[in-house]
């Protein structure tokens, strides 16, 4: 009887012992493909000096290309008609509409020339409601200048707004816009998840000029430009040395100054000499040294915009949390790193924003508190093994640094462009202005951009160049080329 016993005690052991082992080896196999995931993808988006060269160098040639003729390059080069950046001599009460990302930015500057600088300054932020990015025009462009409309009625005394005066306003509208004057543009095409069809090809001042119109606001467009161009105009006015601006946040984009005699496809038309600020709309570069995903791919195809703005889609905040959702839901579906069930709200498209997957990435604390937490908040998952949460910071850490590093080697294509790459004996500084929330609030992937420009360039040059974080500086940029372009300008100087 107690032979028995025992024997059933032992095969039960033994049961227990096969059992414990099948657990461990199929716990084995799952981490074994969810690394073998996490490994391919670090060796996919690798981007060692040697490619981060090439990507600089061919980021140079395009922009030779797309100067050279319209439809050139991938890179547009847009012509801004901004030939003067500020003096500092700008005066009187100016506006600024902002828009561009899922929030829009109304601003009101006093200027008060070389000696008052920026007296005052008051602004409103917005944010779009998503069916507006999607539906009609009339739609959107009412909301704004109805927004622009409250904004302006909550004018107070101190801005001095001169007698008689019509007010003015810059826009920022920072989507890829055909120049056509300083004042004038058209829509090439949206970017950024927002899609129109109806605005496309329309003049942009137009439109907003008759949606203040309906909302009754007698107000003149004097100048319409992009966020590159009003955050270069608005680190300019700070510092003289600025020459360029790039924006890392929603989406991405670079402008610079250009002698006009070097941009062949302003034809004769215009004045040769001198400067032009150029658009360049680099969120549309592409070549065959991006190194580019299964992840990317899947999320380029099923975008609003397929085939275009590749860049972008590498580098910017509206898709570096998206690109980390694809990559969790193949380890999840191959690997069950959430278990034995996918959790559903990791197949929802962009519901893993940047800003949450900055939070997670950048959780100093020993037991990863706030990947968990992020976890369980964005995508319901209940709890998480440490392993788990380390293998998503490792997921943030290889898609961040693959855009800053990328987005390092694109402004060494512009300094290179300009020549400022190689070491100057008068030391002359190269300052960039750089706006855009992904930049001022995601830390791992800012001091990324820095340092691997620091040593593509080398210690000698890195001297001398400045990454400058311009918060904001588009909407003073946009107030200040509106007073470049006043009505009553030519009137003032007689
Ligand atoms: C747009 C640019 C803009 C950039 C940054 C891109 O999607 O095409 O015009 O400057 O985003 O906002």
């Amino acid at each position: 009887m107690r032979k028995a016993a025992a024997a059933a005690v032992a095969a039960a052991a033994a049961v227990g012992v096969a059992l414990l082992v099948r657990r461990q080896l199929r716990e084995a196999k799952r981490w074994g493909r969810a690394d073998a995931v996490l490994r391919e993808l670090e060796e996919r988006c690798a981007a060692p000096r040697a490619r981060l060269r090439q990507v600089a160098d061919a980021m140079a040639v395009e922009m030779h290309a797309g100067l050279a003729s319209e439809g050139g390059s991938k890179l547009k080069m847009i012509i801004s008609y901004v030939d003067a950046l500020p003096s500092g001599e700008e005066k009187g009460v100016f506006y600024a509409l902002d828009l561009g990302g899922t929030n829009f930015r109304v601003l009101r500057v006093q200027l008060g020339g070389k000696e008052g600088r920026v007296i005052k300054q008051e602004h409103d932020e917005i944010s779009i409601p998503p069916h507006l990015m999607t539906g009609g025009s009339n739609e959107l462009f009412d909301f704004i200048a109805s927004s622009l409309a409250k904004f302006v009625a909550s004018e107070g005394e101190d801005f001095h707004l001169a007698e008689g005066r019509q007010r003015e306003l810059g826009f920022t509208f920072s989507f890829p816009v055909k120049q056509t004057s300083i004042a004038s543009g058209t829509l090439i095409n949206w970017t950024k998840g927002f899609s129109i069809d109806e605005t496309v090809g329309e003049d942009v001042v137009t439109e907003l000029t008759k949606a203040l119109e309906r909302q009754g606001l007698d107000m003149k467009v004097t100048a319409l430009i992009n966020d590159t161009i009003g955050t270069l105009a608005g680190g300019r006015y700070d510092d003289n040395d600025v020459i360029a601006a790039v924006i890392l946040g929603t989406g991405t984009n670079a402008a610079y100054v250009e002698r006009a005699n070097a941009i062949p496809k302003w034809h004769d038309l215009l004045p040769k000499s001198g400067d032009m600020v150029i658009n360049m709309e680099w969120g549309n570069f592409r070549s065959s040294h991006l190194p580019l995903t299964e992840f990317d791919q899947a999320l380029d195809a099923e975008s609003l915009n397929p085939g275009e703005q590749v860049y972008e889609k590498l580098i910017s905040g509206m898709y570096l949390g998206e690109i980390v959702r694809r990559v969790l839901l193949k380890m999840a579906e191959e690997a069950s790193l959430f278990g034995d069930e996918v959790p559903p709200k990791l197949k929802i498209p962009f519901i893993i924003r940047t800003p949450y997957m900055s939070m997670m990435h950048c959780d100093r604390s020993p037991d990863l508190r706030t990947v968990g937490a992020k976890l369980k908040d964005i995508l319901g998952v209940q709890s998480t093994s440490l392993k788990t949460r380390r293998l998503v910071v490792d997921v943030c850490d290889i898609v961040a640094k693959r855009a800053a590093c990328l987005a390092a080697a694109g402004i060494h294509g512009i300094l290179k462009k300009l020549g400022r790459d190689v070491p100057n004996t008068d030391k002359q500084r190269t300052v960039i202005a750089v706006d855009g929330g992904l930049y001022e609030h995601y830390t791992i992937f800012a001091e990324c951009v820095e340092s691997t420009l620091r040593d593509m360039l080398g210690e000698e040059v890195s001297s001398t160049i400045v990454i400058k974080l311009a918060k904001d500086g588009s909407g003073i940029g946009a107030a200040l080329l509106a007073a470049a372009h006043s009505q009553y300008r030519e009137a003032e100087e007689l």
